[in-house]
């Protein structure tokens, strides 16, 4: 298949309301898109991603009005929410209607919401004839994509259309919350943090792992993501010792000695939105192992230390 490149949202719409393969931007990472009446094309995105089936899809929406035809259900405090924080950088785990396919949600009764808010996916959305479904466009496993040359990386030939548009503004996934029980949960942690959460629903609380013996609530939390080829190892301290050769560096601190490369991040927002391209990078030049200076878990610092301890899958 020829994955076409094209700026117009228009162009791409089309292409989705026939039942296509879209990825577009988002101001936390690029999605690759489905439009949920396509039950075939929403099979396409488990096959062009290298997904496991059981991992469910978060819809994406235009605007708030769409979230009352894909939920069944809408708590208060999903209400609060989604009155404060959307659009942006937030998923909400809804009770579904009956509108939205299992193939979506991976037979789950609930599904992840979001709104994204950037220009070009909300033009694109708002000209898709009904909501979109989009996992990160990447390959499964690999670091999300936060531009469209990372999309091309990994999905070319396997794709049929990559909207363009500028690498996106945050650079890690949505936060996620569950809004199906009593209080609101936080099963991943993005740019809105608990501190944000909890002054809209003060009852909410994380679990960003399940405990063990427990299967998670969240079915993406038992799979190793956002690993790229080279060893990552999370440092809380400016020393790092026994790594392999060429190595490299990313955090707000002075990087250690020896690093082949070195991305001296001025503040937290801009250590986000360059981990995964710093990833991808490092993968590019033969980078063996990736220093990952570890912030406080504050904020989007808790998201940060999430991704790299993933990444590091315990190093
Ligand atoms: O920022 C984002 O959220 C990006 C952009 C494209 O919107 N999307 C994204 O999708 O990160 P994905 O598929 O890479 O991650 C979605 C996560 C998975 O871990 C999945 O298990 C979880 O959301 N998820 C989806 N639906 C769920 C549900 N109904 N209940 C619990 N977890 C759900
Ligand atoms: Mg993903």
């Amino acid at each position: 298949m020829r994955t076409l490149l094209t700026d117009s949202p228009e162009e791409a719409a089309a292409l989705l309301n026939q039942g296509k393969l879209v990825a577009f931007p988002t101001e936390t990472v690029y999605g690759l898109g489905a439009g949920i009446d396509f039950p075939e094309a929403v099979e396409g995105i488990f096959r062009a991603k290298g997904r496991p089936s059981d991992n469910p899809l978060i819809v994406h929406v235009a605007d708030v009005r769409q979230v009352e035809t894909a939920a069944a259900r809408i708590t208060p405090d999903a209400r609060r929410l989604m009155e404060r924080f959307f659009p942006g950088p937030l998923t909400l785990v809804l009770e579904k209607s009956p509108m939205v396919p299992p193939a979506v949600t991976a037979g789950l009764d609930t599904v992840g919401i979001r709104c994204p808010d950037h220009p070009v996916a909300r033009a694109f959305l708002s000209l898709c004839r009904c909501p979109v479904a989009a996992p990160s466009a990447n390959r499964s496993g690999r670091p999300s994509a936060t531009g469209w040359e990372a999309v091309q990386e990994d999905l070319d030939g396997r794709i049929d259309c990559i909207l363009k548009g500028e690498a996106s503004r945050i650079g890690l996934e949505s936060t996620i919350v569950d809004c199906t029980g009593e209080a609101p949960v936080m099963l991943r942690a993005g740019a809105v943090g608990l501190e944000e959460l909890q002054l809209v629903a003060p009852s909410t609380t994380a679990a960003l792992r399940a405990p063990a013996g427990e299967a998670p609530k969240s079915p993406g939390q038992k799979y190793p993501h956002y690993a790229p080829r080279a060893r990552v190892v999370a440092m809380e301290q400016g020393t790092v010792s026994g790594h392999e050769e060429p190595a490299a560096y990313i955090g707000t601190g002075t990087p250690p000695q020896g690093m082949a490369l070195a991305r001296l991040c001025p503040d937290l927002e801009t250590y986000a939105r360059e981990l995964f391209g710093f990833f991808r990078e490092c993968d590019r030049r033969g980078i063996s192992t990736i220093c990952c200076q570890l912030p406080p878990a504050a904020g989007i610092g808790r998201a940060l230390r999430d991704r790299i301890l993933r990444a590091a899958g315990g190093h």
